[in-house]
Order: C-alpha cells, then sequence, then structure tokens
C-alpha cells in the first residue's frame, strides 16, 4: 500500500480519506484538516461550517480537537460512544473529545507520560463542557474493579465541578454559565492507571462581579442559589429575605432569566459540598460568608463633614452575627483604619465617605476571594494522593486539564480583560513552543528535509508584558510603588514613553490620528489573536488590590474557626512591619508563569474550542466570527505544520525495543551494525519504507496508519511472547524447584541412612553382650527404631526370641524333649483357658506302665502293651492311664485307656487289659475339654461317634491335672509329626460331643459326697459329678 509512494498530496490524501470513510462519510466534510485539498481559510471555514452544519461538531488537525459548541444536547457522550472510544487509536473512529482523551490516558499509561489536555476558546466556546466531558470519559474507563477509595476520589472529581461552577461562574452576557476563574485540574494515578487523587489550581477569580456587574448580567451563581434555594429557616438565621432584588450586590441580576435552575441548582450544590465532605459547620460557615456578602452591600454610609457613619447599624449588626465577631469590631473596621506612626504608636484614622465604601466594597470582594480559595484548597485536601510511596506505587503520573478564559475583546476593557489576554498569550506561546516550532526544530536537528512553515511567534507580545523593568507589568507596579499620587493617566504616559517604540503597544498619544482611541485613557496591544484597546481607568487600584489591615484582623478574630482559617495573614499586629504584598498583576505572572512550566513539562493534547455565533443558537454559523477565532487560536499553522509534518516519531532505541518483535531479523536481537539498521530492517519488512523519514537519531513515521499496523501486529504477539516468556520463567522455577526437592531428598536421604545406622549401633551396642548375660538380653530394652526399620525391628526382636529360646531349648537333655514339646502344644492348644493344666510337673506319658503310680496293674498293662506294640507296631506310647467312660446306653465304667501313635485302645483293667475297642489314631479329629479342673475329655471321631471319658489318677498324685498332658502329647503328634491340624475346644460351660451320630452336651456339677468324679445322664446327655472340695 506504500511502495513506490511519492509526496504527492491528493494521493496521501484519497489514501486516508478512504480510511475516514469507512467511519464517516464524505458528505460530513473532512474529519481532519489536514485532509483539505488546499490549506487557505476558504477551505477551512468551509469544511468547519460544513461539519458544523451536518452536526460534525469536532474534527482533527492531527492530535488536536477542534470543537465548535453545538448549544444543543448531543447524542454523542452516552456509554455506547464511550466503549466505543476506549483504547482505541485516534484514527478509529470519527473524531471526538473521548479520543484526545483516550490517546492522553493511554500515553500516560502506555509510556507513564505525564499528559495534559489544553482547552482554549473565547467565552462561551465549549470549553468548561468539554472538560467535564472529558472527565467524565476518564472516570467512565478506569478503576475497572470498583475499588472503594478510586471510586470516592472519582466521585469527588466529578462533584467538584458542581461546586467550583456555583461559586466561580457567573451568567454574562456572551455565556449563561461563563467560569469566572481558570481552572487547572491535575489528576494523578496510580501504575494501574486508576486515578488516586487530583488537585485543582484557580485562577485569577474575577472578584469584581462580586460588588458590580455590567448590565444585563449576573452576580456568581451562589448568591442566587442561595436566595432562591435556600430553605426559610436557613435565610432566617442568616438575617436574608428571599428575594435577590432587595440586595444591593444581586439587584442587577436579579431580573435576569437564565437557563439554570437555582433552586435546584442549590439543592445539587449542598448535597455535592456534603459528599465531597465539608462538615455542616463548614456548609454553613460557606453561606453565613455569603450573607455577609450581601449584607455589606446593603451597607450606606453618610457624612455630616466630619465624620462618617453607618446608615442602618441593623445590617452591621446581622454582619458581626455571621461572621462571629462583635458589632463594634464590625463598625469600627467600616469606618477607621488603623494607622502606625513612625514610634510604634498606633492611631486610628477616620475613612471619608468615599474611603469607606470603596473599604467596604474591597471587604466584600475580598471575602469572596477568600472564600472560593479556601473551598478549592478545601477539596484539595480530601483529594490529595495521601500516603504516596513511589517505591511501592511506582510512579505516579498525571493527566492535566486545563479550562481558563479565552481571549477576551469587550468594548471596554479593563484590568481583568489585560491579564487574560495576557494569559492566552502565554498559552499560545507554549503552543508555539510545543507544537510549532518544537516540531520544526526538529525536523531541523534531526536533518529531515523540511519544507519551513511561517508561524507567527507571539514572543515579543509576551515580552511586551512581562518584560522585567520594560514591560506594561513592572511600569504598573512601578506606578503602584511609587509613593504620592500617582493616577492610571500618569502610568499611561510612563507606558508611552518606554513602550513607544515597540511595534505592539500604541496609543492615542502615540498615533494621534487614530480616532479609535481616547487621549490619556487609553493603550492598545497588538495581540497574536487581534487588536485590543484598554481603559486604564481602575488599572492601579486594580493591580494594587488593596484591602484594609483592618479587615483581615477583623476576619481572623472571627470565633468562627472556619473564617478564622480563611485569613491566616489577619494574624500580624498593626505595628509589625509588613512586606509590601506582590500586585496583583505579579501574582497573576507568577501563576501563569508556574502553570506554563507545569504544562511545558507535560506532552499537551489540545482541544480547541469555537463559538459559532453570539446568539447561543443550533444553527447559525457566524462566518466572519469563527473566521477570527480560527485566526487567533492559529489553527492554519497548526494544519500546515502537521501536514508537512510526520505524525510520529521516537528515537531508534525505543522503537526497535518496541517493535522488535515483528520483524525476524530484530527478534529477540539483532546483529546489526545500529540500532537505526535495525529499525530499517522492521520497517522494510513492513513495506513502510515510503511513509517514513529518517533522521540522526528518530525514526519519523508520516501517517498515523502505518504506527497502528505496527502496533496491532505488536499486540497479537505480546500473547505469544508472554506465554513464550512465562514458559521460560515457569521452566526455570520449576528446575529450581527440582534442584531444591533433590537436594531435600539428598538431604532426607542421609539423614535416614544415618537414622537406620545409628539404631543398628544402639541395637549392636545393647545386645553385644547378650550370650554371657544370664538371661541371654530378654531384659535388655530394644531401642525405638526409626520407621523404615519397623518390619525389620520386628524381624530382629523376633530372631533375637528365637535365639534366645534356642538358647534355653539347647540347654534342655533329649530325653526330655518329648515333654517339653508336648508341653508346649499344649500351651499354644489351651491357649491359657484351661486353668490347672499341669505344666509344673513332670509328665510321665504311660501312666499305666508307670509303677509308682499303678503298683498293682502295672506289670500286667506292661505285657499288654508289649504285644500291641509288636502287633500293632507302634513307636511310641502317647498316652495311658485310667480312666471312667460311659457310653452311649449312658452306662459309665472304668477302663485304661492307651493311646499309641497308631491307635487309641480302651483296655478292661479287670480282665488282664484285654482289649474292648482299637481305634485307629487317625479318626481323631480333635477334642474337646472344659476350662475347669475337671479331668474330663471328649474325643472326637470322623465317625461321629466321639470317646467321652474322665480321666482317673493314679498313685502318683491324686488330684493333678492329666488332661493338659493329653491334650499336649495328641496336639503335638498330630501338628508336629503328622502335620494335620488338632483343633482343641476349652468349652467354659458345657462339652459338646456326639454320639452316634447324636449331639450330646456334658456339663459338670460337684456333689458332695461324691468320692469319684462320675458320668450321670441328664436331659441333653451327661452331667459329669465331682467330689465338692
Ligand atoms: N458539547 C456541547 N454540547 C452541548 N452544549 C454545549 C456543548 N459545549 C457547550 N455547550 C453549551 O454552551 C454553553 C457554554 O459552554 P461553556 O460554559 O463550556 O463555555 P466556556 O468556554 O467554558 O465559556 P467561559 O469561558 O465563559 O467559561 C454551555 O452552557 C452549553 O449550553
Ligand atoms: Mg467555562
Amino acid at each position: 500500500m506504500f511502495c513506490g509512494r511519492t509526496r504527492d498530496a491528493d494521493e496521501e490524501d484519497a489514501e486516508v480519506v478512504t480510511g475516514m470513510a469507512e467511519l464517516e462519510g464524505l458528505e460530513f466534510g473532512k474529519s481532519d484538516f489536514v485532509l483539505l485539498d488546499e490549506v487557505t481559510m476558504e477551505q477551512f471555514m468551509e469544511n468547519l461550517k460544513l461539519r458544523f452544519e451536518k452536526g460534525r461538531i469536532y474534527t482533527y488537525i492531527g492530535e488536536v480537537v477542534v470543537s465548535v459548541n453545538p448549544y444543543r444536547q448531543m447524542d454523542i457522550y452516552g456509554k455506547d460512544t464511550i466503549d466505543a472510544y476506549r483504547g482505541r487509536e485516534l484514527y478509529e473512529n470519527p473524531p471526538h473529545l473521548y479520543a484526545v482523551s483516550d490517546a492522553a490516558y493511554k500515553a500516560m499509561k502506555r509510556r507513564a507520560k505525564d499528559t495534559c489536555i489544553v482547552i482554549s476558546g473565547e467565552s462561551g466556546a465549549g470549553k468548561t463542557e468539554a472538560s467535564k466531558y472529558i472527565m467524565q470519559y476518564i472516570a467512565a474507563i478506569t478503576n475497572p474493579n470498583q475499588r472503594v477509595e478510586v471510586e470516592s476520589v472519582k466521585n469527588v472529581l466529578l462533584k467538584s465541578n458542581c461546586v467550583l461552577e456555583a461559586f466561580g461562574n457567573a451568567k454574562t452576557n456572551r455565556n449563561d454559565n461563563s467560569s469566572r476563574f481558570g481552572k487547572y485540574m491535575d489528576i494523578n494515578f496510580n501504575f494501574n492507571g486508576d486515578p488516586t487523587g487530583g488537585n485543582i489550581n484557580n485562577y485569577l477569580l474575577e472578584k469584581s462581579r462580586v460588588v458590580q456587574q455590567q448590565d444585563g448580567e449576573r452576580n456568581f451563581h451562589s448568591f442566587y442559589q442561595l436566595l432562591r434555594g435556600g430553605s426559610d429557616e436557613m435565610l432566617g438565621s442568616f438575617h436574608l429575605q428571599k428575594d435577590p432584588a432587595l440586595y444591593t450586590y444581586t439587584k442587577e441580576g436579579a431580573a435576569t432569566a437564565t437557563s439554570n435552575n437555582d433552586r435546584s441548582s442549590h439543592k445539587a450544590v449542598m448535597s455535592a459540598l456534603e459528599a465531597i465532605g465539608f462538615s455542616q459547620e463548614e456548609i454553613t460557615s460557606i453561606y453565613q460568608v455569603l450573607a455577609a456578602i450581601l449584607l455589606l452591600g446593603n451597607v450606606q454610609f453618610e457624612s455630616d463633614g466630619e465624620s462618617v457613619q453607618i446608615v442602618g447599624l441593623e445590617a452591621v449588626n446581622h454582619i458581626s452575627e455571621l461572621i462571629a465577631s462583635d458589632m463594634d469590631s464590625v463598625c469600627k473596621s467600616l469606618l477607621f483604619r488603623t494607622v502606625a506612626t513612625g514610634g510604634g504608636e498606633v492611631i486610628e484614622k477616620g475613612h471619608t465617605e468615599q474611603d469607606a465604601c470603596f473599604g467596604c466594597s474591597a471587604f466584600a470582594k475580598a471575602l469572596y476571594e477568600r472564600l472560593f480559595g479556601w473551598i478549592v484548597n478545601r477539596i484539595n485536601s480530601v483529594i490529595e494522593v495521601k500516603d504516596y510511596n513511589p517505591v511501592l506505587h511506582g510512579k505516579n503520573t498525571v493527566i492535566g486539564v486545563l479550562d481558563i478564559y479565552g481571549f477576551e475583546i469587550f468594548d471596554n476593557n479593563s484590568f481583568e480583560q489585560f491579564c487574560i489576554n495576557y494569559c492566552n498569550e502565554k498559552l499560545q506561546q507554549l503552543f508555539i513552543e510545543l507544537i510549532l516550532r518544537q516540531e520544526q526544530g526538529e525536523y531541523q536537528r534531526e536533518g529531515i528535509t523540511w519544507q519551513h512553515i511561517d508561524y507567527f511567534n507571539n514572543q515579543i507580545i509576551v515580552d511586551l508584558v512581562e518584560q522585567p523593568h520594560k514591560g506594561i507589568i513592572s511600569i504598573l507596579d512601578e506606578a503602584c510603588l511609587t509613593v504620592g499620587k500617582v493616577t492610571d493617566t500618569v502610568c499611561l504616559e510612563s507606558m508611552d514613553t518606554k513602550l513607544a517604540q515597540h511595534p505592539h503597544y500604541t496609543s492615542r498619544k502615540l498615533s494621534p490620528t487614530d480616532k479609535t482611541m481616547d487621549f490619556q485613557k487609553q493603550f492598545r496591544i497588538r495581540h497574536y489573536a487581534g487588536d485590543v484597546t484598554y481603559s486604564v481607568e481602575g488599572f492601579l487600584d486594580k493591580n494594587k488590590d488593596l484591602l484594609f489591615q483592618d479587615f483581615k484582623r477583623l476576619m481572623y478574630n472571627s470565633a468562627n474557626p472556619v473564617m478564622k482559617e480563611m485569613w491566616p495573614d489577619g494574624q500580624l499586629s498593626i505595628t509589625e512591619v509588613t512586606k509590601r504584598p506582590l500586585t496583583a498583576a505579579t501574582l497573576f505572572k507568577n501563576s501563569i508563569v508556574a502553570l506554563v512550566d507545569k504544562l511545558g513539562c507535560k506532552e499537551p493534547y489540545y482541544v480547541r474550542c469555537i463559538k459559532p455565533n453570539e446568539m447561543k443558537s443550533q444553527v447559525l454559523f457566524d462566518d466572519a466570527r469563527c473566521q477570527h477565532q480560527v485566526a487567533y487560536l492559529g489553527l492554519m499553522e497548526n494544519v500546515m505544520v502537521r501536514r508537512a509534518g510526520f505524525a510520529y516519531r521516537q528515537h531508534y532505541a525505543r522503537v526497535l525495543q518496541r517493535y522488535k518483535m515483528t520483524c525476524e531479523y530484530t527478534w529477540p536481537n539483532h546483529l546489526m551494525a545500529s540500532d537505526r539498521e535495525a529499525v530499517e530492517a522492521i520497517i522494510t519488512q513492513h513495506g513502510f519504507q515510503d511513509d517514513v523519514a529518517y533522521g540522526h537519531t528518530k525514526l519519523f513515521v508520516r501517517s498515523p496508519r502505518s504506527l497502528y499496523t505496527l502496533e496491532q501486529e505488536r499486540a497479537a504477539l505480546i500473547p505469544i511472547l508472554v506465554l513464550f516468556l512465562q514458559k521460560v520463567w515457569r521452566g526455570a522455577l520449576a528446575r529450581r524447584r527440582c534442584r531444591r526437592m533433590r537436594a531435600i531428598y539428598a538431604i532426607m536421604g542421609c539423614f535416614k541412612r544415618y537414622k537406620v545406622k545409628a539404631h543398628f549401633w544402639e541395637v549392636e551396642r545393647r545386645f553385644t553382650n547378650v550370650r554371657t548375660m544370664a538371661d541371654y538380653g530378654r531384659s535388655v530394652e530394644w531401642p525405638t527404631p526409626p520407621a523404615a526399620l519397623s518390619q525389620f525391628h520386628n524381624n530382629t526382636v523376633m530372631l533375637h526370641r528365637r535365639w534366645w529360646a534356642r538358647q534355653i531349648v539347647k540347654n534342655i537333655p533329649p530325653s526330655d524333649m518329648l515333654e517339653v514339646r508336648a508341653k508346649v502344644a499344649a500351651l499354644t492348644a489351651l491357649s491359657g483357658e484351661r486353668k490347672d493344666w499341669g505344666v509344673s510337673r513332670a509328665w510321665e506319658r504311660d501312666y499305666l506302665a508307670n509303677v509308682r503310680d499303678c503298683p498293682q496293674t502295672s506289670v500286667a498293662f506292661i505285657r499288654v502293651s508289649k504285644e500291641l506294640r509288636n502287633r500293632d507296631e507302634h513307636n511310641q506310647v502317647l498316652f495311658s492311664g485310667f480312666c471312667r467312660k460311659v457310653n452311649r446306653f449312658n452306662k459309665s465304667t472304668d477302663r485304661g485307656l492307651l493311646i499309641t501313635d497308631k491307635c487309641v485302645y480302651k483296655l478292661e483293667p479287670k480282665k488282664q487289659f484285654k482289649v474292648l475297642k482299637r481305634l485307629p489314631l487317625d479318626i481323631l479329629t480333635g477334642l474337646s475339654v472344659t476350662s475347669g479342673a475337671d479331668q474330663m475329655v471328649a474325643l472326637h471321631t470322623t465317625s461321629q461317634d466321639d470317646v467321652l471319658l474322665c480321666l482317673q489318677r493314679g498313685e502318683l498324685c491324686s488330684n493333678q491335672d492329666r488332661v493338659g498332658e493329653l491334650v499336649g502329647a495328641l496336639v503335638d503328634h498330630f501338628t508336629r509329626l503328622r502335620n494335620v491340624p488338632f483343633p482343641v475346644k476349652v468349652c467354659p460351660l458345657a462339652v459338646q460331643l456326639l454320639m452316634r451320630g447324636k449331639p450330646k452336651s456334658v456339663s459338670v456339677e460337684s456333689k458332695a459326697g461324691q468320692n469319684n468324679a462320675d458320668f450321670k445322664k441328664s436331659r441333653d446327655g451327661f452331667i459329669l459329678l465331682v467330689p465338692a472340695n
């Protein structure tokens, strides 16, 4: 699109217009004056008029917005419009205040630049309205998170307008809501781009309006709002009546109809004051000052030739009440002035009637001026940025909004117009500095081919006013300083003498033929915006701005702390030598110089307001008036410079930094000799080489569209880069975490190994000598093992126990082993449920063969036993003994019981131990015993024909337990040798068994007189009767 294009204006225009036409048809005129076919006043005016008639009130000159007051409500400020402009580039939407606001905001947020929006134009051109829309826009697009503290700052900033307009605006013949002060508001933003506070500077309040208004004009709105909107109670307490016509200061404006409703405005102001944070006491004091001023206006003086008196002391009484002073002091201040003589004496000098009137109105003006200043300061104290810490909160950036009186040319121009017009000269100078001269200067510095544009540099007029010694302000100040009667006329003469040669100054004396000026009364300055003839009358008084010290002291001594605060300078005692106060003009000059300095270091955005007609008409476009404004606002020069210029310029390093990701040769770092070459690579890659110029240090881009393309590409790449950076950083973080984890594990591993080793060492230490210990270390306490070794610990404890057991067992002779094994088996089988199981005695096993136990029968039994061994080939007798046995027919008899490793024999003792029954041992499946001391045993069989018997004791001991021994022998045999389970049931109450398949229950009962245990039939089986003891 940009390739091969020559600097042909038409072609370029056509191209950009196509872009714009998408948004706004050409029938609405050109949305940027830069696109005019020819830069002539005619074409400019034609376009401006066309756009006004088509309801397009905004037009650009590059980034400057030209705004024409539509004098009607336009539907272009709603939420939809705000959304359409939010975050967009200037040329993406039709021209609008919102677009510059957004540009200023973006510059502030993206580049951390302080910016300012300078709104200029004559009275009624729409500056204040514009400033309000700008504020609304900024408020609407910030604080998306609705943070409370930010919302409250925004609220105060917005609400402050209402209060400042009530006290600082008035109806004039040119504007129903004319700002009678200059306003510069700084809005502070945090690094998030949310407003954190602000500061308002006010300039030169037109206080003369308090005491006098031109025909058809009004005093400040606040007076009418109080008189028309104040409650009866309030007015009563202030000794006021509801009618503005009753007060000298509001009489002129009383009959004037205005578009604003004083009553509803009063309500709005009261609630705004409250919302901002004014206390009830402060609000009352504000209105008390207003009331006092109104009453002061009605004070009259009369003279009897000698002394001066106040007519009607009632008003003074009320005033003293309102300003919380006593009546005497008020009267004194109005009628006398205290003067310190050279010798430190203080004398009271009575006023002439004229002095008294002068003093009274000076007092009224000063009261109002101080009140206004105090209100502004009070608002500032609420919104000032508190607890700001640049380290913590990042750079504090600022957007300033300047809404200041435009150039004024009246029929009768006085000191105020002189100040206001000087201020406009200064702002024009700033505009020239920033927009015109800087621009051209930069092209020269950067070595860019440049066609010089002639523009009028108004520095010479600024000098005419403010130059030390020679300037008009200096001459005025000098005249004020001079002791003796220096009149305005004398001062004019002095100016005529000193400025005679100045090309922008003239007077009737210097050009006697010019009859448009009066002799000894008027002088003329050829301002950049046009010639203005000033009447020198009152210049000196206004410059001196004399207020008798007595009033300051009066107010300082007020019992009302709010009023006292407004008059700190009243503190000085009469005899204190005060420095001569600076004159009004010098004070104003200083404040404007400070303002210009403040603006000069910010990135400026301009809104140039034009008033289409004097009739406040929606349709009228007064060509002559408009052309005049276009001329003095320097808009034509602006267009010319802009057309010849470049929309964007930036140092190579910055361009590279911002756009290097859009080009493969520059991302992430270039290998070229200089940043400039790298930037060239970016530009060439995008094909913009014909739309740019390369300066010595900066790149100049002609059309914003190229920049926009770069921006768009950058915006598209940023998420990818962010992702990339996130990836790398996350990787780095993860690796670091991993390294740490590894280190932690290594430390943990070492520690664990140490713990394990320490455990080993401790075990070793404790158990080293167990071999030689009497108890083989049974009493040695085990150290608590680390968790990892708990299994190991259990095993080693087990091992030690086994080893220990082995040491014990090792010492048992082999002949005892069978008994030991049987006892172990019995111990396990009975598992502590049977109280006595004969563990402590020697287990003889084969009792029937035991001579000591069965001295009479053992011989016979041994014989039989041998025969059985030979016959059945058993290896071992597991148990033998006498027993009482019962059969299924309930018959109980004494028997011999022999259990070998092959069979169970029932023997008849009475018949030489004849075998009555022989059961293979295999058929035994388990046995049941009771938990008591009885000797009953039920041997369970596979044939479900169990053997129930009660062991009897022989001679060895008549009450030893043999059940445990029988159990031990059988269990040991089955489980250890045969390796089959042999369940033993220990029954607490009754033993259950089967006889020929039938269940029987056998309980045990002790019976007195029973000598030997014996069975007896019971209902469900048997009862074993045992002797009672
Ligand atoms: N954008 C607008 N939309 C609708 N009406 C507007 C607009 N701008 C200005 N006006 C009308 O013009 C009147 C004067 O505007 P404004 O008070 O902003 O002028 P100004 O430039 O501040 O004048 P002054 O220098 O006297 O304070 C407003 O009261 C309003 O009626
Ligand atoms: Mg205004």
